[in-house]
């Protein structure tokens, strides 16, 4: 792997007071390696709860944020104010938000613009789906997506890459370790050759879909896997652990 390695949890629209109380609680008291950056993504209204009674060994970040400056923008949360509450990082270009809520690359290469100018750092997520795999389109759709984040980023040490196959996303269809050690190979190719090789020689990609405790460490032997961005398996603080703890 390239960087120090990074897991996430991103938790999604999942949890209650009381549940996420005990998931904190057991993340708190599990045994991490030291030399892993952890951060979990909280649904906002918990956000600060979990930033007070989190150990501080593991780092906030948000699901979304929005595009530009705070205002009169009813239902939305501002990169200013999740720095505010302590968050350091948001989760942009998820799966879910570019698919079920129609977010386009346009206006996700604004909001990472956005956060990373308010030192919000970016956990940016690109990945195909199902049938742009199986039309050979994998590299074209993932490489467009990059293009769309490298056009609004300038400040790639606030940058991790999340490869997400969206037919792996909460599926249990995990990408097996060498589908996505050629993804991720092409990803850094892509930043060498259109960003420099310093930036693809430190920016970390890591992988999600349906990564669990016992998947993970095959996939963290892979040369280009630098981490996982964790979705289901993150709800459950002694897995996520596990998955923390499969650095090589
Ligand atoms: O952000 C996380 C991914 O969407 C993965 O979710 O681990 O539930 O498949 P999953």
């Amino acid at each position: 792997g390239t960087g120090k390695f990074f897991v996430g949890g991103n938790w999604k629209c999942n949890g209650t007071k009381d549940s996420i109380t005990k998931l904190v609680a057991d993340l708190s008291d599990a045994k991490l390696e030291n030399d892993v950056d952890i951060v979990v993504a909280p649904p906002y209204i918990y956000a600060d709860q979990v930033k007070q009674s989190l150990t501080d060994r593991i780092e906030i970040s948000a699901q979304n944020c929005w595009v530009g400056k705070g205002g009169a923008f009813t239902g939305e949360i501002s990169a200013e104010q999740l720095i505010d509450i302590g968050c350091k990082w948001v989760i942009l270009g998820h799966s879910e938000r570019r698919h079920i809520i129609g977010e386009d690359d346009q206006f996700i290469g604004k909001k990472a613009a956005f956060a990373l100018s308010q030192n919000l750092k970016v956990i940016a997520c690109i990945g195909e789906k199902l049938e742009e795999r199986e039309a050979g389109k994998t590299f074209d759709v993932c490489f467009q997506q990059m293009k769309a984040f490298a056009d609004s980023i300038s400040n790639w040490m606030d940058v991790v890459i999340a490869y997400e196959p969206v037919w792996a996303i909460g599926t249990g269809k995990v990408a097996t370790p060498q589908q996505a050690q050629e993804v991720h190979a092409a990803l850094r190719d892509w930043l060498k050759k259109n960003v420099s090789a310093e930036v693809a020689s430190f920016t970390r990609i890591i992988y999600g879909g349906s990564v669990n405790g016992s998947n993970c460490s095959e996939l963290a032997k892979q040369e280009d896997i630098d981490g996982f961005l964790v979705g289901g398996a993150s709800l459950k603080g002694p897995e996520f652990a596990i998955i923390v703890n499969s650095v090589t």
